[in-house]
């Protein structure tokens, strides 16, 4: 069976590579020249664990093609994807002009029955929009062509997209036609081996869970990070607190760490779409205006703590940043808290020295040559009158101590992402301050 899929970045990617392991032959399409021309030379324009791989399995069998363009690929297609980004746009709400742009590439070349399916996160109602946007390309070619849209939100986490896209949770899908449906059940098969994790429901409401979901983890993560600021006023210890509450089998003991807040290319956007679709429809979500304030204050914590530390004028001060990807296991920044304490950092007239294991190439372009970029670690470290954890990637949790105590000028460590054990590291002789 031929598929496309529309959009090559994270989400489009990983469920080509993952439909061509199973057998299918895929045409993946993206208006990004030189990300094609990359691919398909069997590079991998991301950092994704377990994706290299299946690239170039995919590629090197003749499962797996790219193009520039649906026209290149949609005929004789019987499900097109639709992947592209939906940034933020005015007023937070998403922007889906990517999403309508694909729609409209699909229906100008179309040509015989698919099914059409919105993977992008979208607000409610842009599938239905998506299909008005195609029969209007069909009308205006003078063709009649039979089709169905489906809405199937993604949920891979990025450093586990792979396994999440193999084995899912579960797998949203929305359909007004028995045709999708079956379509939907013999595409993702394959992937329910063990038991079958496949729910059905009507587009509107497919659409909606995506972001009730991302809104839900957002909202346990702001209010963690919550209960850790009241931790450090009356003298409490949030990682206790939250093995306390974890262990309730109502609660579980996911998506409960405090820290320096949560970035990404989807939470941020995503819970203002939220706000933004309740905003149209004349509601008001009061818990999630109250999750992006908490949020927003807690990108800021780390500065005020490092200047806590080292004394209010934090001028001159030369300060190693541990972590710049959003979350370890990816190179991507988009709104990464470790932006947000770079640039306090330099506008207190701070130097500052960055090291990451994966996003070193992509924190260039955003930051310039404003930083200094470490060759490693403990390079990181040298001189430094603090160093701040940022993003939890493994290799920082063991540190050599010494190495490290050795390279610092002052022995001071700001760990927002409660990595380290408090006792341990004082015993190395560092002054240690964490979230909560
Ligand atoms: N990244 C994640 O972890 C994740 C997880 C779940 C859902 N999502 C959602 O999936 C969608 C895609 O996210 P992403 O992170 O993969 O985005 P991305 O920015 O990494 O990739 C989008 C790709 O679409 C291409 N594109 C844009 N317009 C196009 C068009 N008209 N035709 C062909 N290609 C086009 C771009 O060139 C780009 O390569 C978003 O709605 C996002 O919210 C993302």
């Amino acid at each position: 069976m031929k598929i496309v899929i529309i959009g090559s970045g994270y989400v489009g990617l990983v469920t080509a590579a993952c439909f061509s392991e199973v057998g299918l032959d895929v045409w993946c399409a993206d208006v990004d020249e030189a990300r094609v021309e990359r691919l398909r030379r069997g590079e991998c324009p991301i950092f994704e664990p377990g994706l290299p791989e299946l690239l170039s399995r995919n590629l090197q069998a003749g499962r797996l093609h790219f193009v520039t363009s649906a026209a290149e690929c949609v005929e004789g297609a019987e499900a097109v994807f639709i992947a592209v980004g939906t940034p933020e746009g005015e007023d937070g709400r998403a922007d889906v002009s990517h999403v309508l742009e694909a729609a409209r590439s699909v229906g100008r070349v179309l040509n015989g029955y698919a099914v059409i399916i919105v993977k992008s996160t979208v607000p409610v109602g842009t599938t239905a929009m998506a299909g008005r946007a195609i029969a209007e390309e069909l009308r205006a070619r003078g063709v009649e062509v039979p089709f169905d849209m489906a809405s199937n939100p993604e949920f891979l986490k990025e450093g586990h997209a792979v396994d999440d896209f193999m084995t899912p949770d579960r797998v949203i899908i929305g359909v007004e036609s028995a045709r999708a449906r079956d379509m939907m059940s013999e595409l993702y098969r394959p992937f329910m081996m063990t038991n079958d994790r496949m729910l059905f429901m009507d587009s509107t409401s497919a659409e909606l869970t995506k972001y009730a979901a991302n809104a839900m983890l957002a909202t346990r993560i702001s209010f963690m990070n919550d209960i850790a600021n009241l931790c450090e006023r009356v003298g409490a210890r949030v990682d206790l607190v939250r093995k306390g509450i974890g262990m309730d089998r109502r609660i579980g003991p996911k998506f409960l760490y405090a820290g320096c807040g949560y970035g990404g290319s989807c939470f941020p956007k995503d819970v203002k779409a939220l706000i933004a679709t309740a905003g149209q429809h004349g509601y008001e979500m009061e818990v999630l205006r109250a999750v992006e304030r908490v949020n927003e204050r807690q990108k800021r914590l780390l500065f005020d703590k490092l200047a806590g530390c080292l004394g209010e004028d934090l001028k001159g001060a030369t300060i190693a940043v541990w972590g710049l990807a959003f979350k370890p296991g990816t190179d991507d920044l988009r709104e990464a808290p470790s932006l947000v304490l770079v640039r306090q950092l330099l506008e207190a007239g701070c130097r500052v020295r960055v090291f990451d294991p994966v996003a070193m190439e992509n924190a260039r372009k955003v930051l310039g040559n404003d930083v200094f970029f470490a060759a490693d670690m403990y390079d990181a470290a040298l001189g430094a009158d603090a160093l701040a954890v940022v993003t939890e990637w493994k290799e920082f949790r063991l540190p050599g101590w010494k190495r490290l105590r050795g390279a610092m000028r002052r022995p001071v460590i700001v760990d927002g992402r409660n990595i380290y054990d408090r006792e341990r590291v004082r015993s190395e002789g560092f002054d240690y301050c964490r979230v909560g």
